[in-house]
């Protein structure tokens, strides 16, 4: 039997309660399509650092490198501060291993109600790329005078045309892929933000012009969120800086029903280094340890693994077991208003395979 190895990092909060169950669903249809999923779970996380002053070993991500795939849950814990944390386990992953292109669909399924009124099950299906490495998310800045009353904080965005240019490109390849509107938005905020923006602008334009079959539109963030909201329908791929795609990305998963749901995959298209699938959600520390956070925006990110894997067809199996589960009603956490567990779901989901 073919043999993969995948690292899972569980991490803080619900992302403990819903990894390993997610994997578990990963495993067993992959081994249904003749490939073993050999895992290794690392406690990476806050709990690591309280005992070791860091979230992950200082030679972590060559510990990670060989896989074929990292699974992780969700970081941040109320009593760390996020940027060390974030900072210290879930970022350097993604900007390390190149992980440019974040993509993080937003579906909206039968049984599944969505928050606007006049959408039904498939009146949304789109899927947020978003820039992944540099960006707002660049970390260049730093303090001066820090801690003193004239303290001054400098943040800058960084904005290549090599990392503007190859979002832009997958996401141009990925319209075409899905086959679906053939349409692709491209969101900025480049009334306003005079260098960046613009450059972003002028590189989608001129990427555009080799896609000749694909629709194209230009928005700015403020009006896309609103359009999210007035017009979901209509949006088919959206690409987006690493800002405005985080920001984004929660607004699809919400009118698409629930955060709960929405999967991502951090993809290095190249291969060069393993890729990474999380759901969109972070650690929830309002619900942990309640056993009640929805599993399916896990599940579903393990199936986008299985996906980049080769495992296509497992991938869809396990897509279809959860559609299943949702349209049924047969089991759902608080957030689909329902009143299931997260144990529930998942055995719901495990039987239907
Ligand atoms: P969050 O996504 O953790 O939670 C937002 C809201 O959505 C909460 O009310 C939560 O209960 C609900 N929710 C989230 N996932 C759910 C699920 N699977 N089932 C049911 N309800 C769910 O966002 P937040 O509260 O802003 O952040 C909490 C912590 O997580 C912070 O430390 C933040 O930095 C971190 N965070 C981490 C990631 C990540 O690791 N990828 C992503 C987002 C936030
Ligand atoms: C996400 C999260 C992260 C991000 C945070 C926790 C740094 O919100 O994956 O959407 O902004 O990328
Ligand atoms: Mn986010």
């Amino acid at each position: 039997m073919a043999e993969y190895s995948i690292a899972i990092i569980p991490g803080d909060g619900i992302g403990r309660e819903v990894t390993p169950s997610a994997f578990a669903i990963a495993r067993k249809a992959a081994e249904a399509a003749g490939v073993s999923l050999r895992s290794t779970s690392y406690d990476w996380g806050t709990d690591y650092y309280r005992q070791h002053g860091r979230m992950m070993p200082a030679d972590a991500l060559e510990t990670l490198r060989p896989c074929q795939a990292i699974l992780l849950g969700a970081v941040g814990h109320p009593e760390v501060p996020d940027n060390l944390t974030l900072n210290g386990l879930l970022l350097p992953i993604r900007r390390v291993f190149d992980q440019f292109a974040n993509l993080r669909p937003a579906v909206l399924f039968r049984g599944v109600e969505s928050p606007l009124k006049k959408f039904g099950p498939g009146d949304i299906d789109m899927i947020v790329v978003r820039e992944n490495t540099e960006g707002e998310y660049a970390q260049v800045g730093g303090f001066v005078h820090h801690e003193h009353p004239n303290e001054v904080a400098v943040q800058t965005s960084v904005f290549t045309r090599h990392g503007t240019e190859r979002v832009i490109r997958y996401a141009f390849e990925l319209a075409r892929r899905r086959g679906k509107k053939r349409r692709l938005a491209s969101i900025t905020k480049s009334n306003a933000q005079g260098f960046s923006m613009v450059l972003w602008d002028l590189i989608f334009e001129q990427v555009a012009a080799e896609y000749p079959d694909i629709e194209t539109e230009s928005l700015l963030v403020d009006a896309a969120a609103m359009n999210f909201v007035r017009r979901p329908h209509t949006f088919d791929v959206v690409v987006a800086s690493n800002l405005f795609g985080d920001i984004l990305s929660d607004l699809s998963a919400i009118i698409a029903g629930s955060i709960g749901l929405a999967a991502s995959a951090n993809i290095d298209p190249t291969r060069r280094f393993p890729s990474m699938f999380e759901p969109v959600h972070g650690s929830a520390p309002d619900i942990a340890g309640k056993g009640i956070a929805n599993p399916l925006a896990a599940i579903f990110s393990a199936a986008m693994m299985l996906d980049h894997l080769g495992l296509g067809e497992a991938a869809r199996r396990i897509e279809g077991a959860v559609q299943q589960v949702l349209a049924q009603g047969r089991a759902r956490t608080p957030d689909l208003g329902g009143s299931s567990s997260t144990g529930e779901v998942v055995q719901a989901v495990s039987d239907l395979l």
